[in-house]
C-alpha cells in the first residue's frame, strides 16, 4: 500500500493528471479491502466475546476535547492535528485518537451511572498530519478497545491479553512483543518527584540534545526519555529511572500486573524509556514493537488514564485502554503472506441475446442472487461476444445464457466454463440446479437477523 503511494503519485503528476490524492492519504482498494473486513470481524468478535460494546465518536470534536484530554506540549496537538473554524467560528479538529472523544461521550451521556466499568470499542478513522512514511499515514484506521470506571491490574492485564489474542487471530503475533512501563502516578511522592530530577539531571545538558529535544526539556521532560537519536538515548540512560520513584501504590500495581502476565503466559520486555505521546496515561504504559525494527513500527499501544475523565469535566473515575494501527497490521499480514478468506469471488455471469431474454434475465438474477448464489451479468451490452469477454474477465465457474430459443422454450443453457460442457434447463428449474451444482456450502446466504416490530 504506502510503497506504491509515492510512485503512483509521480507517474500521476508525471501524466498530467489534475486529481490526485493529499500527501499521506490512501484508497483502499478491494484486494486490501478483504483485509480490513477480516480484521473488523475478527475485533468484533472478540470484543463480543468479552462483553465490550462498540461505539463511534464524530470524525471532528471541538479542538479543546484534543488539546486539554491529550496534552497541549504533545505532538500531536502541538504539530499534528487537522484544524479548522466551522462558519461560526468555533475551532474544530479531525479526531487524531479515539480515547478522548470516548471519554467526552462518557460523560456527556452519564455512563457513570451505568455497570462499571464501562467497556466499549471502536473501528474509525483517524487524522494526523504526520510526516508520510512507510506505516505512518494522515488518514489512518484503529480499532481501541476502553475500560472506563474500574482499577485493578487484572483489568491491564486482560486487555493486554485480548490486544495479543487479536494479532494471534490475524496470524502477526510473532512478529511483535510486547514493551512494558509504569509511568506511575500524579501524587506528589511519584510522578512530580521524578520529574523534578528528570529536569534537574538535564539542566546545563541542553547543547548535547537533537533539536526536538531541545524544546521538550522544557515543555515535556518525559519525552526525552523516548528519543531515537542516538545522544539523546546515551543521555536518557544515564539519567534517572521511573522505577526508582514509584510511590507504594504504584510500584505494588506494577508487580501485580507483571505476575498477572505471566499467569496468561504472555512475554513481555520491561522497557523503562517506554513514555508513550500522550499525556494521559498513569502508571501502566504499553506497546507492541516489531521485533526487527523496534518502536517505529509499533501495531498498537496503550495504557492506564486514571486521571483523564476528572481532566475532562467528570468524576474522579480509572480507565485503561489500548489502540492498534489497522494498515500496520494489514501489511504485515501482507509481508507475512497471510492470506483472508476471499468472498468476493463470483459463482455465475449471466448473458442474455435480444430484449425477451434481457427481460428473463433481470427476473433470474434477482432470484439466483436470492438463493446466496453470487451472480453477475451484463445487462447493458447486447453482443454476446462482448458479454462473454466480459464474463470472461471474472472466472466465474458457471454461465447461464438465455436468447431467443430459450425464450420461446422457457428453457435456459447451464454452461459449466471449466469442463466445457452445457445443459438446457427448464427456466423454472434454474435457481434449483445451480444451487445443486455448486453446493449448499458454496452459497453465501449470509442473514444479518430479522427486525422485529
Ligand atoms: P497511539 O500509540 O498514538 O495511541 O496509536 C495507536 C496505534 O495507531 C499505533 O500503535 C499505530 O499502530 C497506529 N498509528 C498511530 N499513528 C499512525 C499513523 N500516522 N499512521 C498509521 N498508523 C498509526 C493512541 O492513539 C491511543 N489513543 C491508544 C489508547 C487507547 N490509549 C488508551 N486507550
Amino acid at each position: 500500500m504506502a510503497d506504491t503511494q509515492a510512485d503512483n503519485e509521480k507517474e500521476e503528476i508525471l501524466r498530467g493528471n489534475a486529481f490526485t490524492r493529499p500527501k499521506g492519504v490512501h484508497d483502499i482498494l478491494p484486494d486490501t479491502h478483504e483485509y480490513f473486513t477480516f480484521i473488523k470481524k475478527v475485533v468484533r468478535h472478540r470484543a463480543r466475546q468479552s462483553g465490550f460494546r462498540r461505539i463511534s465518536t464524530p470524525i471532528f470534536e471541538f479542538t479543546d476535547v484534543f488539546a486539554r484530554g491529550i496534552g497541549a506540549d504533545t505532538d500531536i496537538v502541538s504539530k499534528e492535528m487537522y484544524t479548522f473554524q466551522d462558519r461560526k467560528g468555533r475551532s474544530l479538529t479531525l479526531k487524531p485518537e479515539g480515547t478522548a472523544g470516548t471519554v467526552r461521550a462518557y460523560i456527556q451521556h452519564n455512563m457513570q451511572t451505568l455497570a462499571q466499568p464501562v467497556e466499549l470499542y471502536y473501528i474509525e478513522p483517524h487524522f494526523r498530519y504526520d510526516r508520510p512514511q512507510k506505516g505512518r499515514f494522515r488518514q489512518f484506521w484503529q480499532y481501541g478497545f476502553e475500560v472506563i470506571g474500574e482499577s485493578d491490574p487484572a483489568l491491564d492485564a486482560q486487555l493486554i491479553y485480548l490486544a495479543q489474542n487479536i494479532t494471534e487471530d490475524l496470524g502477526v503475533a510473532g512478529l511483535f512483543k510486547l514493551q512494558i512501563n509504569s509511568i506511575g502516578c500524579m501524587d506528589k511522592e511519584c510522578r512530580p518527584r521524578f520529574m523534578t530530577d528528570l529536569k534537574n539531571f538535564y539542566f546545563g545538558k541542553e547543547r548535547s540534545l537533537c533539536a526536538d529535544c531541545t524544546g521538550r526539556a522544557q515543555t515535556n521532560p518525559l519525552r526525552l526519555l523516548d528519543c531515537k537519536v542516538e545522544d539523546c538515548r546515551i543521555l536518557a540512560q544515564l539519567g534517572p529511572k521511573m522505577k526508582d520513584y514509584l510511590c507504594e501504590e504504584c510500584r505494588e500495581f506494577h508487580k501485580q500486573l507483571l505476575d498477572f502476565l505471566k499467569e496468561l503466559g504472555i512475554e513481555y520486555v520491561e522497557n523503562p524509556s517506554l513514555v508513550r505521546g500522550l499525556d494521559y496515561y498513569t502508571k501502566t504504559v504499553f506497546e507492541f514493537w516489531d521485533r526487527e525494527t523496534g518502536a517505529q513500527n509499533a501495531i498498537c499501544g496503550g495504557g492506564r488514564y486514571d486521571g483523564l475523565i476528572e481532566l475532562m469535566g467528570g468524576p474522579p473515575t480509572p480507565a485503561v485502554g489500548f489502540a492498534a494501527g489497522i494498515e500496520r497490521i494489514v501489511d504485515n499480514m501482507k509481508r507475512e503472506h497471510i492470506r483472508v478468506p476471499k468472498k468476493d469471488d463470483l459463482h455465475v455471469f449471466v448473458g442474455q441475446l435480444g430484449y425477451e431474454a434481457k427481460k428473463k434475465c433481470l427476473t433470474l438474477m434477482t432470484k439466483l442472487r436470492e438463493a446466496g448464489i453470487k451472480t453477475i451479468g451484463a445487462l447493458g451490452k447486447d453482443s454476446i461476444k462482448a458479454q462473454l469477454r466480459h464474463a470472461d474477465r471474472f472466472q466465474v465457474p458457471y454461465t447461464i445464457l438465455i436468447g431467443i430459443t430459450e425464450v420461446r422454450d422457457k428453457t435456459a443453457i447451464i454452461r459449466d466454463m471449466k469442463r466445457g460442457n452445457q445443459n438446457i434447463v427448464p427456466y423454472g428449474k434454474v435457481v434449483e440446479e445451480m444451487k445443486k451444482l455448486l453446493g449448499a456450502d458454496r452459497l453465501d446466504t449470509y442473514s444479518p437477523g430479522e427486525v422485529l416490530y
